[in-house]
């Protein structure tokens, strides 16, 4: 009894600490995972920049969308980090400072949903406060873990 409990335990464990990777049947395929999620992260926080930085008139419902899809789309490109995916742009560092790593993406994770909130307000103030902690949130991580 005490060892089937055990045993459930342990599969309960690995199972939760499965590596990441194991969602991907190759590293190609993290590689362009995270890439790809990165690439759409872009595009709606370029569309939130540029009305932050009155490059593109301020249109609140739009701003609104683009927080949206920005906050949840920040969520995605870190599974793809797993053991034995390095390759890409992806600096070989991210592997041997995972703590730090971690949490630059976490600090991105709470600035995005700061921007995602600002977004929402429907005053561009607002927006044009918490845009720039953002893009700094995303430049604190490259700087020290994307090759150029
Ligand atoms: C915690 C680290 C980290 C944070 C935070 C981060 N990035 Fe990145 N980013 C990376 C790494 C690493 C790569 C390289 C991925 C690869 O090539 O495998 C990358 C790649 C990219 C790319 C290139 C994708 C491609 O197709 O090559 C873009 C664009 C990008 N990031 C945008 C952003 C934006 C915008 C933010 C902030 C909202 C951000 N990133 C925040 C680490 C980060």
């Amino acid at each position: 009894m005490k060892k089937a409990c055990a045993w459930a335990l342990a599969a309960l464990v690995a199972g939760m600490a499965l590596p990441a990777s194991a969602q991907f049947a190759k590293a190609e395929d993290a590689v362009k995972y995270r890439q790809g999620a990165f690439t759409v992260l872009a595009q709606h926080f370029g569309r939130l920049g540029a009305m932050a930085n009155g490059k593109a008139p301020f249109d609140a419902k739009a701003a609104q969308e683009n927080g949206e899809v920005l906050a949840l789309v920040a969520k995605l490109p870190w599974a793809a980090f797993g053991a034995g995916t390095e390759g890409g742009k992806a600096k070989p560092e991210i592997w041997k400072e995972q703590a730090k790593f971690n949490e630059l993406s976490e600090k991105m994770q709470a600035e995005t949903v700061k921007l995602a909130a600002a977004a929402k307000s429907g005053n561009l103030d607002q927006l044009k406060a918490a845009f720039g902690p953002a893009a700094a949130s995303c430049k604190n991580c490259h700087d020290s873990f994307r090759n150029r």
